[in-house]
């Protein structure tokens, strides 16, 4: 059975690095994850420079990744960004919108209300370039200002995309707040109310839950999900921001599960290390230290000898 993995370390990842990654570096790491089978990622976002410094070669990253290889699906806060992204040629749109007022304050500078105004136009400007929309739920399962989030602050979110022709959605916990029993829960009661559209779990890992609640998401049906490479990752807006499910880790699980992803492992792992290697810094994948289960296969990726 497939899973599919939507790779979000070039923006998720990439965007709360406190130096800035050169742009070449950048799409070296993005060719090599797709050399190793990645189909579809979040490139990069379209933000204000301001807000978000690292993202600033947003249109020079698009311009240099490979095409029709890969579903390039930049982030986008505002009509603005969309506009940037399309012209830079984005296969799709992630529009993010927060659950809660406090975390889209924070995040965006905009109440809930006041970003579905702009996701109109967002929309109507998809339609016209032919080109599908994502509408991911930031703070889906607990907000790093309001504490609990209530499901009806995600199914009229999630009402707000679908009606308005998102054509799936991203259910995110942004601040590693979910547990398992909470992300049974959220699912079953959203695919109840929207038993057709498509849905991706992004889980970050700030509690040490992330993959346990991939676990129970797979158990519950769940069949995309959002991995950073290396773990790397954290929104700047969440105070102690932890990294992404790791691509590398959530690739060795799944396929001794016997699911399918596409993507090469010993090929990922060369990614995160070399990522590692661009980075300076240690990261929290695991898999990219041990390797995989074979120990020759290991011995050659990971350079560990027994
Ligand atoms: N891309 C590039 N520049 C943008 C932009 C975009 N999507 N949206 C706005 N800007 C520019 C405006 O042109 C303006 O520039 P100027 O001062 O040179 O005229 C400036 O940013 C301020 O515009 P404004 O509409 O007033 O935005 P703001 O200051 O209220 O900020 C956002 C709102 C959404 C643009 C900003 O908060 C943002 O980019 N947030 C992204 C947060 C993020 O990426 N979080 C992590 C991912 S979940
Ligand atoms: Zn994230």
């Amino acid at each position: 059975m497939k899973v599919h993995i939507r790779e979000v370390a070039p923006r998720d990842g990439f965007q709360s690095w406190p130096d800035f990654i050169p742009t070449d570096r950048k799409i070296e790491i993005i060719r090599m994850m797709i050399e190793a089978g990645i189909t579809e990622m979040e490139t990069t976002s379209f933000v204000s420079p301001r807000a978000i410094p690292q993202m600033r070669d947003a249109s020079e990253v698009m311009a240099g990744v490979p095409r029709n290889v890969c579903i390039h699906s930049p982030l986008v806060p505002n009509l603005k960004g969309a506009q940037l992204a399309l012209d830079s040629g984005a296969d799709k749109l992630v529009v993010v919108i927060s659950t809660t007022d406090a975390h889209n304050l924070a995040n965006v500078r905009r109440t809930v209300e006041e970003s579905l105004i702009d996701l109109k136009a967002i929309f109507e400007l998809a339609r016209e370039r032919k080109k599908p929309v994502m509408g991911a739920m930031a703070v889906a399962f607990g907000c790093p200002y309001q504490g609990d989030v209530t499901d009806d602050q995600v199914y009229r979110l999630a009402d707000a995309y679908i009606s308005g022709g998102a054509a799936s959605v991203i259910l995110a916990d942004t601040t590693g707040m979910a547990t398992p029993p909470r992300i049974v829960k959220l699912l079953e009661g959203f695919t109840k109310r929207f038993p057709t559209i498509p849905y991706s779990l992004h889980l970050h890992n700030n509690r040490g839950t992330a993959m346990a609640n991939l676990y129970a998401a797979l158990e519950a049906g769940a069949r995309t999900f959002d991995s950073a490479l290396g773990g790397i990752g954290g929104c700047p807006n969440v105070p102690l921001a932890a990294g992404n499910l790791p691509t590398e880790d959530v690739v060795f699980m799944l396929e001794d599960m016997g699911y399918d992803t596409g993507v090469d492992l010993m090929k990922l792992i060369a990614a995160a290390r070399h990522l590692e290697s661009i980075l300076g810094k240690t990261l929290p994948g695991q898999v990219m230290k041990s390797g995989p289960r074979d120990p020759k296969l290991a011995a050659a990726v990971c350079g560990i000898t027994h």
